[in-house]
């Protein structure tokens, strides 16, 4: 694992911009697997910036997103399509056509979860950018998932539950469900990039680079990938 740690917030925003930029500059039709929470908003800012100021473009690229809450869809403002196009999508050219996420408003959840993972089959990411929860997930693969999961509809964790209740009105409107990609599918991507700031961070930190390979700590797998970049902040490294 190749880990670079920012003094702050937006120098790994920085970092990790200049990731992406690059893999789109060597190979404008990359495939990116993307992540949402607060941990990328300012990478994504970043991008958008660029684009509009023509050093790169998502003319030719693809995405494919990590998860979706189950129930929620484009008109929810808490969805994960919704903020996918409010903070990346609408700003840049990427064709709409050329974006993927599960979809949480499937009627047939089992079916859409095997749609997802034939999709992700087609299209193996160039690079998958991870956000980490507090407790070690990566995606919403939660402590206990097996490393070989496939895309799955996952019932979340209390802690996942409260850590994302702060972009709720209630912590009752957190949806409990999701969709997301499996580890093993994760781990397919050819390079990956993770990302994490803050104090809250630093014990799922430790367990991902230097813990033992359990999973406890899902993101702890990602020790076994032979091409991960881990940009911090001073505080999410603060354990290492
Ligand atoms: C988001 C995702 C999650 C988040 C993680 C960290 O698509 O799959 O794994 O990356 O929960 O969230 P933030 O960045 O909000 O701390």
């Amino acid at each position: 694992m190749q880990i670079i740690v920012c003094e702050n917030y937006d120098q790994m925003s920085f970092q990790g911009a200049e990731i992406i930029k690059s893999i789109l500059l060597h190979n404008p039709s990359a495939v990116l697997g993307l992540a949402t929470g607060s941990t990328p908003i300012g990478m994504y800012g970043l991008l958008a910036e660029a684009c509009a100021r023509g050093e790169i473009s998502f003319a030719a690229a693809r995405t494919v997103n990590l998860d979706e809450y189950v129930g929620l869809g484009e008109k929810d403002s808490q969805s994960y399509v919704h903020f996918m196009r409010e903070n990346l999508f609408d700003k840049v050219d990427v064709p709409m056509a050329n974006t993927h996420l599960p979809n949480g408003k499937a009627a047939d959840l089992a079916a859409e979860c095997a749609r997802y993972s034939a999709l992700l089959a087609t299209m193996p990411q160039d690079v998958q950018v991870l956000g980490l929860g507090s407790n070690g997930h990566i995606g919403f693969n939660e402590p206990g998932t097996p490393f070989d999961s496939t895309t799955y509809v996952v019932r979340l964790t209390e802690n996942t539950i409260r850590d994302n209740s702060r972009l709720f009105e209630k912590i009752e409107d957190v949806p409990v469900r999701a969709v997301t990609m499996g580890i093993s599918e994760i781990m397919r991507a050819k390079r990956i990039l993770v990302m994490a700031s803050g104090k809250n961070k630093a014990k799922a930190v430790f367990g991902m680079v230097k813990g033992k390979i359990t999973e406890d700590c899902p993101a702890s797998v990602l020790q076994r990938h032979a091409d991960v970049t881990v940009v911090l902040d001073k505080d999410a490294a603060s354990l290492l």
